[in-house]
């Protein structure tokens, strides 16, 4: 007796019954839900694709080795999550609910914590680097009412003008471009950076083997990373973008939204010793 089509679905429709069944005593309900519907969506995946033995042992040998290549400085997985706009995707339910919020956007596989605390004006250049272009970032940290937040803390990360962020690049300082600041009592920031410029994500691991096999061209738009938090609020992590990058529209990460786009201008006062101005302000939202 041959198995039909429908015996098939009545089988896969039994086996992802009797998995979630399998998980219906977690007793976490917010787990549970999770877990259950993301076992119902990798069933919905095989049965859509008719993946085949081969398929799934390749998938599986991929994520091994996307596993593999992640260590205290390197995280493939958050970049294979921004390369399918998984973390764009989860940024864009989290932080931009009302007008007026600052959208939020992806964190990126290169944060990391314990950054310097620098002074108002200060910079978070250490490194002298050929071709950088000094820039004063500034602007005010508020809440959804306008009124400047005191004592926000703002935490900023970005790459050299080779590209590479201090935490991959070992002819950098530690915390070349990396560091914090605390908001005056209006909620004012300002620090000199350099203004950044688009790069490429990593290649030589397996989501470089990804990149390759869609064509794409593997490059971020510049940004500056900033990560916003103070006690009542909800913490914001997000990027700044010069305008006139030529990846905004192609950012391998879908990461690039209008209100984050901010002309770097030249400055105007005599005896500056930064070229460029960006004004960009956030907006929290209270944590309730
Ligand atoms: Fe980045």
């Amino acid at each position: 007796m041959s198995v039909t089509g429908a015996d098939k679905a009545q089988a896969a429709a039994r086996l992802l019954k009797d998995v979630q069944a399998a998980f219906a005593k977690i007793d976490d309900r917010r787990l549970r839900e999770l877990v259950t519907k993301a076992i119902h969506s990798v069933h919905v995946f095989v049965a859509e694709t008719g993946l085949s033995r081969n398929e799934w042992d390749s998938s599986l040998r991929f994520l091994t080795a996307v596993g593999q290549a992640c260590n205290e400085k390197r995280q493939e997985f958050i970049l294979l999550s921004d390369l399918i706009g998984l973390s764009t995707a989860v940024d864009s339910g989290e932080y931009n609910s009302e007008e007026g919020d600052t959208p939020s956007s992806v964190e990126g596989p290169f944060y990391i914590e314990g950054s310097p605390l620098i002074e108002m004006g200060g910079s978070i250049i250490v490194d002298e680097m050929a071709g950088a272009e000094v820039a004063m970032v500034r602007g005010q940290v508020f809440d959804r009412s306008g009124k400047g937040i005191v004592g926000a803390e703002v935490d900023i990360w970005q790459t050299a003008p080779n590209r590479l962020y201090a935490a991959t690049d070992e002819a950098q300082s530690e915390f070349n471009l990396r560091g914090r600041q605390k908001t005056d009592k209006e909620g004012r920031y300002a620090f000199q950076t350099v203004k950044p410029v688009p790069y490429s994500v990593p290649r030589d691991g397996p989501c470089g083997t990804l990149i390759k096999a869609s064509r794409g061209h593997g490059m971020r738009a510049a940004h500056i990373h900033v990560r916003v938090s103070a006690p009542g609020y909800k913490t914001l992590t997000t990027q700044i973008c010069p305008a006139g990058d030529p990846y905004i529209e192609s950012d391998v990460a879908f990461s690039v939204v209008a209100p984050l786009v901010v002309e770097f201008r030249p400055s105007q006062q005599a005896g500056d010793d930064f070229r460029l101005i960006a004004d960009f302000d956030f907006v929290l939202q209270a944590s309730t």
